[in-house]
């Protein structure tokens, strides 16, 4: 495992003196509650145990110089030229935080940094948000500024939202800020107030990555319109509606007949996930465990039929977990279109229920998912 005497010794060896900062910042799982947060919505996650690292030291000058160890990459870019994102390039997300930060008052002075991480890439495990926050976390003290979590969170958000493109909400970086062990992060978008919710001690965490990754951030961006063409269409009829937050699904069934049938899909998923989260939460509280499982698989079956954001391998590992012991609840987690699905299942049962589901995959597909017994850790932190 990552820790930070290792990385820091990279970061001598690399850059030939000591490090200053350092920061981690975990990935996430997200449990119930799909595509709500840009909906004002609600949502059921958590920080997961796979993090990424930041680890840096000031230098003289304009230029900073970045150093990936995962892939061994190295980038360079210069302060003062950061309007332009170069296409498909991870430093965006530095450069774009930077921007962000700049934004909020904080002034960023050049660095050499290593990074390092655990999570699995384009898996939709949040390792995009877990890089943001690791970072802005080590540059704010570079700067000596504090920013509270939710600045910082916001400036994630931008920096996905205007320098990559990415129309995104604040689910991953609330994820990876306010994660705790053991425990589910409850987050409500419109209030953005958070709050703890345990785990049941006798269930764990099985991720399937299917190790596929349909291009979507056409898609990601085309959903959210079609949820803010929902929004504008009942707007007519009920002026209090500012969200798809506000709406019920008594009102979607009744708006039905008028409605564009894309818009209406889309919203009917996201409103069905407001409920799910909270009815969670209900099923948690009364520990039926049980319960709170179906929930997992009703919201598969909505963004299956709903809002068509999973794909083929997601429905195949989905289908396989549900016939195995050991299996309460499974789902596409994050912005699907390929990734990760994530399996509640018996703790007991857990090392059992991966190795079969990797089994029960590849007599399908002819391919080997990569599976990991994940469980809830702390949130991002100095180091
Ligand atoms: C991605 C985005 C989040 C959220 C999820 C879907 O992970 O980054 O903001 O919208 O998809 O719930």
């Amino acid at each position: 495992m990552t820790s930070s005497p290792d990385l820091r010794a990279a970061f001598h060896d690399t850059f030939n003196r000591p490090a200053t900062v350092a920061a981690r910042a975990p990935g996430r799982l997200e449990i119930l509650g799909n595509h709500t947060d840009y909906n004002d919505g609600v949502a059921l996650s958590l920080a997961v145990d796979r993090e990424t690292w930041f680890v840096a030291a000031p230098r003289p000058g304009t230029v900073c110089a970045v150093r990936d160890l995962r892939s061994g990459e190295c980038r360079e870019f210069d302060l003062k030229a950061l309007a332009n994102p170069t296409p498909k390039d991870w430093a965006n997300y530095l450069k774009g935080m930077i921007v962000e930060l700049n934004r909020r008052g904080v002034t960023v002075p050049a660095f050499d940094a290593v990074i390092q991480s655990t999570i699995p890439l384009s898996a939709g495990m949040g390792g995009s948000a877990a890089l943001e926050m690791a970072a802005g976390l080590a540059l704010t003290q570079l700067a000596g500024v504090e920013l509270p979590w939710l600045e910082l969170a916001k400036a994630g958000q931008a920096c996905e939202n205007a320098y990559i493109g990415a129309r995104t909400g604040l689910l991953d970086q609330f994820s990876s800020l306010r994660g705790e062990p053991g425990h589910l992060v409850f987050s409500d978008f419109r209030s953005h107030e958070v709050q703890a919710v345990l785990l049941p001690a006798a269930v764990a965490l099985v991720v399937a990555n299917c190790l596929v990754k349909h291009p979507h951030t056409g898609e990601y961006n085309e959903r959210r319109t079609r949820c803010e063409e929902a929004v504008a269409f009942l707007q007519v009829k009920h002026p209090e509606i500012s969200a798809l937050r506000d709406v019920s699904v008594a009102q979607l069934e009744t708006a039905k007949p008028g409605m564009e049938v894309m818009a209406w899909r889309r919203a009917r998923h996201v409103v069905g996930e407001n409920g799910r989260v909270f009815a969670g939460i209900e099923e948690l509280r009364r520990g039926d465990v049980r319960a709170f499982g179906r929930l997992l698989d009703e919201s598969h079956d909505s963004s299956r039929v709903y809002f068509e954001n999973s794909c083929p391998e997601l429905d195949i590992l989905v289908a396989c977990g549900q016939a195995l012991p050991g299996h309460l609840g499974a789902r596409l987690s994050g912005g699907g279109f390929g990734g990760i699905t994530v399996h509640l299942v018996r703790e007991a049962e857990a090392a059992a229920y991966a190795e079969r589901l990797a089994t029960a995959f590849h007599s399908r597909t002819g391919n080997r998912p990569e599976t990991m017994i994940c469980h809830a850790a702390a949130g991002a932190r100095r180091a």
